[in-house]
C-alpha cells in the first residue's frame, strides 16, 4: 500500500515536472508589496521569458510579458528582449529561438564551435594536432601526442600501466606508447635426445645440439634460445 501512495507520489511529480517544463509561465514569477503605493505590488521576478512592463501595480501578472516573437531574455527583470541572432556565414541553424533562450547555431561540416554559445567557428583539428588560440591546429609538440578529435595533445606516458606489460611503441603524433604482455621465447621445433622442451634459462645439454643446429639453419630464431 505503502508502495502504491509512493509511486502516485513520483508520477504526480514528474507530471507537475513536465508542466512547468512545457509551456512558459506568464506575468511576475515572484512579487513583495510596494511600500510606497498601498494596494500595488512590486515585481522581484518574472515569469522566464518575460520582460518587464512596469515595476509594481495592483496586479502581478501583468507585471511581465513574454517576449515577442524573433526575441528572447535570460533577465528575470530587465525591460527588454534582445533580438535572436541569425546563425550566418559558418553557422547554420540548430534550435529555434524562444522566449527564454537566443537562436542556437551549429557549425558547418568540419567545423567546430569555438565558444559554449557557438558564436564563431573554428577548424576542427584531427588526431596528432591540437586546437590553437588563433582558431586554427597545429602538431603535437615533441614529446606528446593526441589520439581524439580536436582535443590537447598530451604527454606521452612513461611506463605501461600494468607493471607486467613492456613497451612495445614508442608513441607518434596521434598514438601514446603501447604496451603489450612480453611474449615469451619460441622455442624451436627441433627433437632433443629426450624428447624434453628446452626450458629458457636452464640450458642442459640439449641445448648444446639446438645451438649447432641453428649455426646451419634459422639465425635470427636461434637468438631467443642462446
Ligand atoms: C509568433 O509565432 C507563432 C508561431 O510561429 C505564432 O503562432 C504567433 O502568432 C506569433 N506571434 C506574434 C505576436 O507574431
Ligand atoms: C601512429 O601509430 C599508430 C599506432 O601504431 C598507427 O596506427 C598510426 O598509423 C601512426 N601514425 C602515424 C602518423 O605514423
Amino acid at each position: 500500500m505503502a508502495g502504491f501512495f509512493w509511486m502516485l507520489g513520483l508520477t504526480l511529480l514528474a507530471q507537475g515536472f513536465l508542466r512547468t517544463l512545457g509551456d512558459i509561465g506568464v506575468g511576475c514569477k515572484k512579487w513583495v508589496p510596494d511600500t510606497e503605493v498601498k494596494g500595488f505590488v512590486k515585481c522581484v521576478e518574472c515569469h522566464p521569458g518575460n520582460r518587464l512592463v512596469k515595476p509594481s501595480g495592483p496586479n502581478p501578472q501583468k507585471l511581465c510579458t513574454p517576449c515577442e516573437n524573433g526575441t528572447y531574455t535570460h533577465q528575470s527583470l530587465g525591460f527588454k528582449c534582445p533580438s535572436c541572432i541569425q546563425c550566418v556565414g559558418a553557422l547554420v541553424h540548430f534550435k529555434d529561438c524562444t522566449p527564454k533562450s537566443n537562436t542556437q547555431c551549429k557549425c558547418k561540416e568540419g567545423l567546430r564551435c569555438g565558444d559554449a554559445e557557438c558564436t564563431f567557428c573554428t577548424d576542427e583539428c584531427g588526431k596528432g594536432e591540437e586546437p590553437t588560440k588563433k582558431r586554427d591546429c597545429r602538431p603535437c609538440p615533441k614529446g606528446t601526442f593526441n589520439d581524439q578529435i580536436h582535443q590537447n595533445c598530451k604527454a606521452f606516458s612513461t611506463r605501461c600501466p600494468d607493471p607486467t606489460h613492456i613497451i612495445v611503441f614508442q608513441g607518434n603524433a596521434s598514438s601514446d606508447i603501447i604496451c603489450e604482455l612480453p611474449q615469451p621465447p619460441t622455442t624451436l621445433p627441433v627433437t632433443n635426445p629426450e624428447n624434453n622442451p628446452v626450458k629458457p634459462g636452464k640450458r642442459g645439454s640439449s641445448s648444446v645440439s639446438v645451438e649447432l643446429l641453428c649455426l646451419f639453419s634459422v639465425r635470427v630464431k636461434c637468438i631467443f634460445l642462446l
